[in-house]
């Protein structure tokens, strides 16, 4: 008899261990938080635990959004009013808005109050079938703020059931009181990264390498700091211009480079040879009206692994539904539906170096996400409604 706490039967799986990984009649048991057991019903193992029937329920491996700026106080709805009537987005963040508005509203707010902001944006996400989230810092741009926000995304971890996965991201832009100074802002941002590691705040360093925001060499070395301590990175590259941040994410072995509308062939074959993930972010695309899209057609021919996230943000993407990036995901850049799903399954658990969860496979995690749907493609063509039933949180209802 094999040994489960817990089976789920009568479901319809896609594993996305090999494409969608699709399993018409399927199974999974879970034992200490992981999976013991995938595959057809018919070949379930005798067991002794208590069953769940899933009524014929859709299961995917719990979701994973790995781009989100989710802590951050006030929000930009004014902004979004400028540019509806005609300011761009590099505009505002040229006056001193944009970024830095947001960073004005975060320094002024307790760890507290940022919690309690950022909760409801949570819950939009898990409500979704979300199991494992990013957060960044990076509207702080002072050792102390930026503190509070890490801490504030730790805090999210232990209010929820969700896996979160920090990424300190100092250099976000140059601060008010470092203007006309920028490389002595990258360096003090760099200096930050060993005492907030020593706290256990950091997961990944990343960075916004872009003509509004740092240079290649500033970013380079920061990942140099990165590296010295043992910390993996990510970047924000190629987002409204190229930058070469493709490229460079590439040389330091980046996890994920993201964005990357204007990243050019070299880079992204750069980063394919690097293993480095492609984090496409089409709610940016859209909300910033970015004419120029990332090119699918040559990260496809490259094998580059790509993912999907929210950024959720309050500048360039308030997408509170990881859902509706999967339906722009698919019409403003014309991912098929295989291609979606993985990037917010397995591939996006690559964007985080996370080798225990994305797949329904034997040893990984018990992160599921139950949906009723008729088909896998229903969960990217729907714009709006959630048909998320259920999530299962290392191998217990969440
Ligand atoms: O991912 N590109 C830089 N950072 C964010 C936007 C942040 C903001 O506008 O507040 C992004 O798009
Ligand atoms: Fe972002």
């Amino acid at each position: 008899m094999a040994e489960f706490d817990r089976v789920w039967v009568g479901a319809r799986l896609c594993t996305m261990a090999e494409g969608l990984g699709v399993v018409p009649d399927g199974a999974v048991a879970a034992k200490d938080g992981r999976i013991a057991w995938v595959g057809p019903r018919a070949a379930l193992p005798a067991h002794g635990a208590p069953e769940v029937d899933c009524g014929g329920a859709w299961i995917l491996p719990g979701l994973v959004d790995c781009h989100t700026h989710l802590v951050f106080g006030g929000n930009r709805a004014a902004e979004f009013e400028r540019r509806l009537a005609g300011a761009t987005y590099e505009e505002i963040a040229r006056e001193g808005g944009g970024i830095l508005s947001t960073v004005r509203a975060t320094r002024a707010a307790g760890e507290d109050e940022l919690l309690a902001a950022a909760l409801p944006r949570l819950d939009a996400l898990l409500a979704e079938g979300v199991t494992t989230v990013e957060v960044k810092s990076g509207y702080g741009l002072e050792f102390e703020a930026e503190r509070r926000m890490l801490r504030a995304a730790r805090a999210l971890g232990e209010a929820r059931a969700v896996s979160v996965c920090t990424s300190f991201l100092g250099a976000h832009a140059v601060p008010p009181e470092y203007r006309g100074r920028q490389g002595d802002y990258a360096a003090a941002a760099a200096a930050m990264i060993g005492p907030l590691a020593d706290e256990g705040l950091v997961d990944a360093v990343d960075a916004f390498c872009e003509r509004i925001a740092f240079t290649s060499a500033e970013t380079a070395a920061l990942f140099e700091r990165a590296r010295a301590r043992g910390l993996p990175v990510k970047l924000h590259a190629d987002q409204l211009s190229d930058g070469g941040g493709a490229a460079l994410a590439a040389r330091f072995g980046a996890l994920s480079a993201d964005h990357l509308e204007h990243a050019s062939g070299e880079g992204l074959a750069a980063m394919a040879a690097a293993g480095t993930v492609a984090v496409l972010l089409p709610g940016a695309t859209y909300f910033i009206r970015e004419e120029r899209q990332p090119d699918i057609a040559a990260m496809r021919a490259a094998g580059l692994r790509m993912a999907v996230a929210t950024d959720m943000n309050p500048g360039s993407s308030p997408a509170r539904s990881l859902l509706l990036m999967l339906n722009m995901a698919c019409t403003l850049y014309r991912l098929t539906v295989e291609e979606a799903l993985l990037g917010v399954t397995r591939h996006a658990a690559a964007a985080l170096g996370m080798a225990d969860r994305g797949v329904l496979a034997p040893g990984m995690r018990a992160d599921l996400a139950m949906f009723r749907v008729g088909s896998p493609a229903e969960l990217c063509y729907w714009m709006g409604g959630n048909p998320c039933i259920g999530r299962v949180v290392a191998g217990r209802d969440a």
